[in-house]
């Protein structure tokens, strides 16, 4: 298994590309599965998530040509996948895939539209806490499916098809918002979402989508109108770029000091995490290219900051904050509203030596001058990455093991962070 070695003290300085985006990416690929006619998707990350879902649409008869990178095309451009979903041979996503992705949950969606039947596992459990499903099926029920459980599987069926129909989401979600909206497309009639998430990647999704020809409005805000078509064609599509590894570095940056580009990356899609880094002492500055993030002299502010859905201050960045956290100037405040027991990261961080608290839902953190290089582990992507920005700044040598979670989404993690300046490698096997 591989693992990241790090020595801590260097400061960040350059260029750092900004991938396409995961949470994106994964979507648009399922939602390539809603047409006969193929959907080329551009600048979707290397990413071993990436892989497998290409491995799960395989078992459903799905096929995905790469092309390979061209002359002239920059080593770190994402690749370009031709999905093909002309003929679905099998409409059951089996356990074994499902409970190692949970994301490929949502193939039940286009499933149904399209096929009219399904038979998808229950992902089940999960780190970062009990995460259901209880509101997809719902969404999926509003919209005429006939849903059972059987044997750990959800079995669902529309012989007539399915019918639009209004969802109104008692809490936000974008697995039910992503869901609800690929579903509808193909749906006879008008489908309205309300209290929709508004995260980009839902924008992004939807944006596709009307570019295979479905009739989408309001995504982005909470309410989000679909007016169903009988078929969707192919289309070309770019993944928008990746708003939490755009927020990860630019916390790596704080967290060391320096002053670093990070190319490609838009704003306006992490604002609210944008804020609290200039509120703990950073400049971000919007350029023509990007966002460029220094810290140069000035020690980190505390900060009190809750997760929230979008525009707030996604919980996709609370641990790496809360590394940032650990070196302030006084003592922070995190709270999760999003998942519960999303705070695995807290006692490795404790492994460097960094106080904190936990009280619930709240962490309190009380900033340390210093922190010492250790060994690590951690058992979620966000978690794994919250070690590394702390070994960044870390006193020593940190061995950051399980790096198959940092693999799920970031790609070349130690490549872009080596090439400002960081000591840090792979160790294979
Ligand atoms: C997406 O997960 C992301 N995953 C997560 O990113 C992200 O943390 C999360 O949204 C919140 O922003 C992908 O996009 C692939 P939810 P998702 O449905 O869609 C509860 C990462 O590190 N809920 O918005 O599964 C749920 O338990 C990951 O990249 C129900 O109760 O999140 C949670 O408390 C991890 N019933 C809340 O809603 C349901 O049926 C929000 O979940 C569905 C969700």
């Amino acid at each position: 298994m591989d693992r990241i070695r790090i020595v801590g003290g260097n400061q960040l300085n350059g260029v750092i590309p900004i991938s396409g985006a995961k949470n994106a990416a994964l979507p648009l690929m399922i939602a390539a599965l809603l047409t006969d006619e193929t959907l080329i998707l551009d600048n979707v990350p290397r990413l071993a998530d990436v892989a497998l879902l290409q491995r799960i649409l395989g078992n459903h008869g799905v096929d995905i040509m790469s092309a390979g990178k061209r002359p002239g095309d920059h080593e770190y451009q994402g690749q370009t996948l031709h999905i093909s979903a002309a003929n679905i041979i099998d409409t059951t996503a089996p356990y074994e895939l499902v409970s190692k992705m949970r994301a490929s949950f949502w193939v039940i969606a286009p499933l149904i539209a399209r096929c009219r039947e399904a038979k998808v596992s229950l992902p089940g459990g999960c780190a970062i806490g009990t995460r259901p499903v209880d509101l997809l099926i719902m969404a999926l029920d509003k919209l005429g499916a006939k849903l059972a459980i059987d044997a750990g599987y959800v079995v669902a069926s529309a012989p007539d098809g399915l019918t639009g129909a209004g969802i109104d989401f008692p809490k936000v979600t974008v697995s039910g918002t992503h869901v609800a909206m690929m579903a509808a497309s193909l749906a006879r009639g008008t489908t309205v979402i309300t209290n929709a998430a508004r995260e980009p990647e839902i924008a992004d999704v939807a944006d596709c989508l009307n570019k295979m020809g479905a009739r989408i409005s309001g995504a982005g805000t909470s309410r989000i109108v679909i007016e169903g078509v009988k078929k969707l064609h192919g289309a070309r599509h770019q993944v928008l770029p990746d708003r939490i590894e755009t927020g990860t570095y630019a916390m790596a940056v704080a967290m060391t000091g320096g002053d670093v580009l990070l190319t490609g990356a838009r704003p306006e899609l992490l604002q609210a995490a944008l804020d609290v880094l200039i509120e703990a002492g950073t400049t971000i500055t919007p350029t023509n290219e990007g966002i460029r993030v220094a810290r140069n002299g000035a020690g980190i502010s505390p900060v009190d900051v809750a997760t929230a859905p979008f525009p707030g201050f996604p919980t996709d960045l609370q641990a790496q904050l809360m590394a940032l956290m650990t070196r302030a100037k006084g003592t922070s405040h995190l709270t999760e509203t999003i998942f519960e027991n999303r705070f695995m990261h807290v006692q490795e961080l404790a492994r460097f030596g960094a106080r904190i608290q936990l009280d619930g839902e709240t962490a309190t953190i009380e900033g340390i001058d210093k922190l010492r290089g250790a060994p690590v582990m951690a058992t979620d992507l966000r978690a794994s990455v919250s070690l590394v920005i702390a070994a960044l700044a870390a006193e020593g040598e940190t061995m950051v093991n399980r790096v198959y979670h940092l693999d799920r989404g970031f790609e070349r993690l130690e490549d872009k962070l080596s090439a400002c300046g960081a000591t840090i490698e792979r160790i294979s096997g």
